[in-house]
């Protein structure tokens, strides 16, 4: 398993230069971070001069055409181009997002990217984010019932209940919030993160749910939930336009409210 980890946009050995073309007019030039934990070698940032004339308009599209094109040996993870499946996060021009749905027309200058922050690299833009999930599996993230399940019928919500969902139920676990967390990066082994907790109140304020007890008692713990100290990164980066703080803020109000 690879062992490496980097704050984005550290300062690190400068690779190659893939220049374009001969003749090439419109061109934007792409820094990208390479690194491959098997080779023992540090870490660079290999320049591709991309044609715009040739070229989509997202940071994906650019990071294809370099793969497809001028380096094949360029790794990634992308699988819906869409902004719905959360596999192309990563860190670009200092910010976490997802590379499908980042503009290169809203970056000035060259584009900087770098896998998510403060995570093993497995290799170049390739995070390894088990832990991630795991910490997401932890908080058992599906229904819990006791009684029994209706004969005739699913389990029914009013309207009132199932919107209190909404802003919760569309998170596609891309990790730009949590990897944009300081508290994450310092203690990611304990502290389960905004992408975890705000997951964990999804089920929480699920009406349909009948393990809401248990779940506030599992996070009743000096770090997996009491790490956040309200520094708003996460809710910043979500390329999603959720509000993971705010989830958290939710849940340790439901913590203090049913101690009155
Ligand atoms: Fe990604 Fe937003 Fe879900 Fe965090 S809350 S994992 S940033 S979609
Ligand atoms: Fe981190 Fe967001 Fe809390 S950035 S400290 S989880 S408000
Ligand atoms: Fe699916 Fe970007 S490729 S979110």
């Amino acid at each position: 398993m690879a062992e490496f980890f980097l704050p984005a946009n550290s300062v690190v050995k400068q690779g190659k230069l893939f220049k374009a073309t001969e003749g090439v007019k419109n061109i934007r030039r792409f820094i990208v971070y390479r690194y491959d934990p098997s080779s023992g070698e540090n870490p660079s940032t290999d320049t591709y001069e991309v044609d715009m004339d040739t070229c989509g308009p997202m940071v994906l599209d650019a990071l294809l055409k370099i793969k497809d094109e001028m380096d094949a040996t360029l790794s990634l993870r992308r699988s819906c181009r869409e902004g719905i499946c959360g596999s192309c996060s990563m860190n670009i021009d200092g910010t976490n997002t997802l590379a499908c749905t980042q503009a290169i027309s809203d970056i000035r200058g060259e584009v900087k990217v770098y896998p998510l922050p403060h995570q093993p690299v497995v290799r170049d833009l390739v995070s390894d984010l088990t832990h991630f999930y795991a910490q997401y599996a932890s908080v058992e993230p599906w229904m819990k019932t006791d009684s029994a399940t209706p004969p005739d019928r699913e389990r029914l919500q009013s309207r009132e209940d199932r919107e209190k969902l909404d802003g919760l139920y569309e998170c596609i676990l891309c990790a730009c919030c949590s990897t944009s967390c300081p508290s994450y990066w310092w203690n990611a082994d304990r502290y389960l993160g905004p992408a975890a907790l705000l997951n964990a109140y999804r089920w929480i304020v699920d009406s349909r749910d009948e393990a809401t007890g248990d779940r506030l008692d599992d996070l009743e713990d000096p770090f997996k939930l009491y790490r956040c100290h309200t520094i708003m990164n996460c809710t910043q980066v979500c390329p999603k336009g959720l509000n993971p703080a705010k989830a958290i803020a939710e849940t340790k109000k439901l913590m203090v409210q049913r101690k009155i």
